[in-house]
């Protein structure tokens, strides 16, 4: 049997620039912890990119994917599906959103988002603010309305009327609003720009700039929402609601969803045709997703995630006071963490804490990026730090 590698090699697209050195293959997963076909086991802290929050395989998501796909996997749209509904009911009893669009990426969703803005304010105003840094798919529309140049390259021409605003600085979007501007658009922790945190003022003045202008405000919480923050939408950290909102990668518990969400006055322009998808709101990805949210949202679940996002900040805050010449900053909220590297080291050090069993994930050249999953026990957060430390002294004795 031709190994893994091989048969990527040659049959699949060269997008994910698994460097073959570098590159696991990864059979099976428990909770935090995922195993290679070598038989090696690894802390996961990549945690499929923000999608594993409540661990790998979990029984209770386990058990709903099991029982929806012996009940029926899919129907079309044209019917209804319990499944389905019962997801919209609960997100809409936990959030700011009044109804739901259910697609199977975070891509999609931002597009239905940016879709809704656009028809909201039909034909007069289209155009949409982002932030720099920001990362909001790969579709044409998300790849524009992402404030990244890099992602960018080589696609032109994009859809037009998108444009870009420093993070954190409320006058840079107040300059950008014209009397075409239909919408802002943020993640309220960026992810992909490398883990930083919206201010308190600047996501208020956002709600009060899109309030006083006739702006609808989009928060993209595809990768910082689901109580990766410790609170069940990042927004609630900081008590500005959204107009539109999306939510994507942990929702399913593993399998594609995601959910663009509107408040009431917003949803009802999209009318019957105006937007759709094959499998938008599949029984068993909603019914793994109801099996998500009921974990979520039990007790004192959402608390636990504070206190152990407190714990593991301040074991990344004693990276930098530990090794200052190397680590020039730990930033995050909750479980969504980032140490940023004064070298260009960031790659060297997500391998070797490969090597001793912890996966992390390297932006760019500097910084390295931490998404435990929700589930972690405190002694694994524990674990993952004394790696990382064995890995930064070892980094500094190099430098
Ligand atoms: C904030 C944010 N928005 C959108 C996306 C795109 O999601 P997907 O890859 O599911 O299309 C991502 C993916 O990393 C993301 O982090």
């Amino acid at each position: 049997m031709a190994a893994v590698e091989e048969l990527e090699a040659r049959y699949i697209m060269n997008t994910y620039n698994r460097q073959e050195d570098r590159t696991l293959v990864l059979v099976k997963g428990a909770g935090s912890r995922v195993w290679d076909n070598k038989g090696k086991d690894y802390l996961d802290f990549v945690g499929g990119l923000a999608v594993n929050i409540l661990g790998h395989c979990h029984p209770d998501v386990v058990a709903a994917i099991c029982f929806q796909a012996g009940e029926l996997i899919h129907a079309s749209n044209l019917y209804y599906t319990r499944p389905q509904a019962e997801l919209a009911r609960v997100l809409v009893e936990h959030s700011a959103g009044d109804r739901v669009f259910f697609a199977n990426s975070g891509a999609e969703v931002n597009e239905a988002a940016i879709k809704l803005a656009r028809k909201f304010h039909y034909p007069r105003r289209y155009k949409i603010i982002t932030a720099r840094r920001s990362f909001h798919g790969r579709t044409l529309a998300t790849v524009a309305a992402t404030g990244q140049q890099k992602y960018q390259q080589g696609f032109a021409p994009l859809p037009d009327g998108f444009s870009y605003a420093r993070f954190n600085d409320l006058a840079s979007f107040e300059e950008l609003v014209d009397g075409e501007t239909a919408a802002i658009m943020i993640e309220p922790v960026q992810g992909e720009g490398g883990i930083h945190v919206a201010a308190p003022d600047f996501i208020r003045g956002l709600r009060e700039l899109c309030d006083r202008t006739g702006l609808l405000l989009i928060f993209d919480e595809v990768q910082c929402g689901l109580g990766r923050t410790g609170r069940l939408w990042a927004y609630e950290n900081w008590g500005a609601a959204p107009d539109i909102f999306t939510t994507a990668k942990g929702l399913g518990g593993g399998l594609p969803i995601g959910a663009m969400l509107a408040r009431s006055g917003v949803a009802e322009v999209f009318k019957p045709g105006d937007h759709a998808s094959t499998f938008g709101g599949n029984p068993v990805a909603c019914r793994a997703a109801l099996a998500v949210l009921e974990l979520l949202l039990k007790d004192s679940f959402l608390e636990q995630v504070r206190n152990k996002g407190s714990l593991f900040m301040a074991g990344l805050r004693r990276q930098v006071t530990l090794f200052p010449g190397l680590v020039r900053e730990a930033r995050g909220l909750g479980l969504m963490a980032a140490l940023e590297l004064r070298e260009p080291l960031a790659g060297a050090a997500q391998q070797r804490c490969q090597e001793r069993g912890l996966l992390v994930n390297a932006i760019g050249d500097n910084i390295l990026r931490f998404l435990p999953p929700l589930i972690a026990l405190e002694e694994e957060l524990e674990q993952a730090l004394a790696i990382l430390e064995q890995v930064l002294s070892g980094l500094l004795e190099q430098t």
